[in-house]
């Protein structure tokens, strides 16, 4: 389909939004069970950059799924389609220039690779937010697990639908035992670490 389009190239390059910003782009992906807690992490961070004077933009999966995935549901492949999706949307904020924080599931190890490979080295940090089964459905924030159990919802990850644990990811924040504010102090010492931020 892309046979007769020709890519443009562009004068204003990363590098150069670099300069204006002051700080380096990533990808911050969040991936991990629902009540795990990705988005109130992926929130604080955020939170934490912005009133140092980053430009960031979080995507989160709740919201984007009223959105531009509303169309999607969650069977595996509406699952790849959505990763491949925030991706694509996640590589661009990247290039623009932010710091992206994106918060999904993303059950499959295979979709998280596909979207590491859309950057650059050292782009892409998937930070594993890990949290035992049973103490995500004690948390159970929305009454998912609840609905899931009781056979409301199907193809729940956890329940009836696969996690698969990140193979090697940069960061990993238990949350049974670390606080937000450690897990905070954890990926902004590990941006520091890498220049991302100054
Ligand atoms: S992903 O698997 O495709 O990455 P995503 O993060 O976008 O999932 O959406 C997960 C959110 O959708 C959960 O936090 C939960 O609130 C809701 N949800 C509804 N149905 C399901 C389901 N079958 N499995 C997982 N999450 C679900």
């Amino acid at each position: 389909m892309t046979e007769n389009v020709v890519w443009q190239g562009l004068s204003v390059t990363k590098e150069r939004r670099y300069e204006v910003t002051g700080h380096k782009a990533c990808i911050l992906w969040f991936t991990g069970l629902s009540g795990s807690g990705k988005s109130t992490l992926a929130n604080a961070v955020e939170e934490s950059l912005h009133r140092e004077g980053r430009l960031t933009y979080l995507l989160d999966g709740d919201n984007i799924r009223h959105g531009l995935n509303r169309d999607l549901g969650f069977s595996t492949e509406d699952r790849m389609e959505n990763i491949r999706r925030i991706g694509e949307v996640a590589r661009l904020f990247c290039d623009a220039g932010l710091i992206v924080l994106t918060s999904f599931i993303s059950p499959f190890q295979k979709d998280r690779d596909q979207v590491r490979s859309l950057v650059g080295r050292g782009e892409f940090v998937e930070i594993f937010v890990t949290c035992s089964l049973d103490t995500c459905e004690k948390r159970d924030p929305k009454g998912m697990y609840k609905k899931a159990r009781a056979g409301e919802i199907r193809e729940f990850t956890g329940i009836d639908s696969p996690y698969e644990e990140p193979e090697n990811p940069e960061i990993v924040i238990n949350t049974e035992e670390q606080t937000v504010e450690d897990s905070l102090d954890k990926i902004i010492t590990y941006l520091k670490e890498r220049g991302i931020i100054g």
